[in-house]
């Protein structure tokens, strides 16, 4: 049984993070959408259930996914759930440069490997950060979430 994570702030989830999901459940048996805590984000948008409750209803339709959400270090998390690898997605060479250290140390701390899957052309400019700007200031996001976020977002902003 292999058993795959997609770790993130998923802050909110874009179109781009669930085409990874979609993806990276060609290639593993389950996948874990792991809401997880970033000590350099502080204040999210949405609280965690709420991305969580948000996930659950995009990937319904997706076999062997399945939603949770971790507080603490991601290896224990790894550790503790006999976790086959994890899943990532890489638009550009920033996010190399973000994503590397990372990986290695997650490597390191418990032999884990990272796997990274090329972000789809349709989303490689797609943040949660921009959706989120460009939603708050009126922009239109449609098509670089899923509905039910951008629907969120609307109820979060106006
Ligand atoms: O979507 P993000 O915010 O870029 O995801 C980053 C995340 C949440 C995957 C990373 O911050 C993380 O793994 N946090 C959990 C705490 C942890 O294990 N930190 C050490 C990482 S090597």
């Amino acid at each position: 049984m292999t058993i795959a994570v997609c770790p993130g702030s998923f802050d909110p989830i874009t179109n781009g993070h669930l085409d990874i999901v979609r993806r990276a459940s060609h290639s593993f048996d389950e996948v874990v959408v792991l809401v997880t805590g970033n000590p350099a984000k502080t204040s999210g948008l949405f609280s965690i259930d709420e991305r969580m409750a948000l996930i659950r209803e995009v990937t319904a339709d997706i076999p062997g996914v399945r939603v949770d959400s971790w507080a603490g270090l991601l290896v224990d998390y790894i550790n503790e759930h006999h976790v086959t690898a994890l899943v990532k997605g890489l638009r550009s060479s920033l996010d190399y440069d973000y994503e590397l250290p990372m990986a290695q140390m997650n490597r390191r701390l418990s032999g884990i490997d990272t796997y990274f899957l090329m972000t789809d052309e349709k989303y490689g400019y797609v943040s949660s950060s921009l959706c989120k700007e460009v939603a708050k200031y009126g922009g239109d996001v449609t098509g670089l979430v899923p509905p039910n976020v951008h629907a969120a977002m609307e109820v979060k902003f106006r």
